[in-house]
């Protein structure tokens, strides 16, 4: 059995950065985060299933992927929870065919639109092998999003196949771990951390988004290790998610409703310097940003000077996102270019969630 899948991947405004400790193989996040699933920047998966083992092959951009390697073991991890859940697939060998259309790991988010596409991949799969598991855990984007959760947090934001804006919600945050609780409340908490689309692409057509290229190397702190110490040692990191959580989010969902550019740009450059505030206030302080994202921030805030045009945003990895809108394309553009190069800027704008081609 073969499935082919589409996946994009999103740039999250209200950051993800933090998992709830106590229940960290679930992947819960301490705070709610938001996104734009993006047209252009996918992953393809390929996915195909044989009676066998249980054995897993893995081959990203046509380069076999060794078991060794922290990108396989990120997969297996990944099918081995299914595994657990569901164990007619230890009965099959799987071989998974990625390919993405940019740079891998380097701050444009390729994790989410993988695992994105895997979780896409294995739900089609998993409709014809159990029929009963997918009726209980994957027949709906809901329920998907949470199995790509369990891959990478920020995948849960591609899954919705109306895409647009997504919001992931962070879900129970239970004093007590999972084993002290029965099947069914765990099941509730696993099931309360999900995304969901409120405004599909066409509700704000004039939406530019801008993808700077700064840097296509591999980061050095992966966000899982960086968002962990994060939480370990940063003491203003609660603060923070609670200001997010009650002030900011309901703010962003509301400029992105009204249409308000203005608003909006702010909103974004603040959940920005929110994040990598928290990232340097960390112990041993974390820093993703280098001089050209600088650049890039002082030249939107020359643009910006009698009218906001445009906003930036960075994760966990020195590029930037830039929003503008269509009436502000050519005078953005022409500024990045000149930071950092014709080829280095990319403009989409919001797409179509995870589905299969
Ligand atoms: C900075 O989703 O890569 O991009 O859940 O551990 O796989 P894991 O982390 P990941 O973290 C992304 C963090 C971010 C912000 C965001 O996308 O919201």
């Amino acid at each position: 059995m073969k499935v082919r899948v589409v996946a994009p991947t999103n740039i999250a405004v209200v950051k993800y950065w933090g998992k709830y400790e106590l229940w960290e193989s679930y992947h819960i996040p301490y705070k709610s985060s938001a996104s734009f699933v993006v047209q252009d920047l996918t992953t393809t998966t390929q996915l195909s299933v044989e009676p066998g083992k249980g054995q897993l092959f893995f081959t990203l951009n046509g380069e076999v992927i060794p078991p060794e390697s922290k990108q396989y073991r990120y997969v297996s991890t990944y099918v081995q929870k299914l595994r657990e859940l569901t164990p007619v697939l230890q009965r099959y060998d799987l071989y998974v065919e990625s390919e993405n259309n940019f740079p891998t790991a380097a701050g444009f988010a390729s994790s989410a639109s993988g695992f994105a596409a895997m979780a896409k991949a294995l739900q089609l799969v998993m409709k014809e092998l159990d029929e009963e598991f997918y009726n209980a855990y994957m027949s709906d984007d809901i329920s998907l999003s949470v199995f790509a959760r369990l891959g990478s947090g920020s995948a849960t934001r591609s899954i919705p196949e109306d895409g647009g804006f997504t919001v992931w919600w962070r879900g129970t945050l239970l004093p007590v771990p999972p084993e002290r609780l029965n099947e069914r409340s765990r099941k509730n908490v696993m099931f309360s951390s999900y995304a969901e689309s409120l405004f599909p692409p066409q509700h704000w057509p004039a939406l530019r988004i801008i993808y700077v290229k700064v840097d296509s190397a591999e980061k050095k702190v992966k966000s899982r290790a960086g968002m962990k110490k994060t939480v370990e040692t940063n003491p203003l990191f609660k603060q923070w998610v609670e200001y997010e959580e009650r002030e900011v989010l309901p703010a962003v969902i509301d400029s992105v409703e009204r249409r308000d550019f203005e608003r909006f740009a702010q909103l974004v450059m603040h959940c920005s310097h929110g994040l990598h505030a928290m990232m340097r206030y960390t112990y041993p302080s974390i820093e993703y940003l280098n001089d050209t994202s600088r650049k890039i921030m002082s030249s939107v805030e020359e643009i910006n000077e009698k009218e906001v045009k445009a906003a930036y945003t960075f994760d966990a990895g020195p590029n930037a996102v830039v929003f503008t809108l269509q009436q502000h394309e050519a005078e953005v553009v022409s500024a990045l270019r000149e930071i950092v190069g014709k080829d280095n800027v990319f403009v989409t704008r919001m797409g179509k969630g995870a589905r299969s081609e």
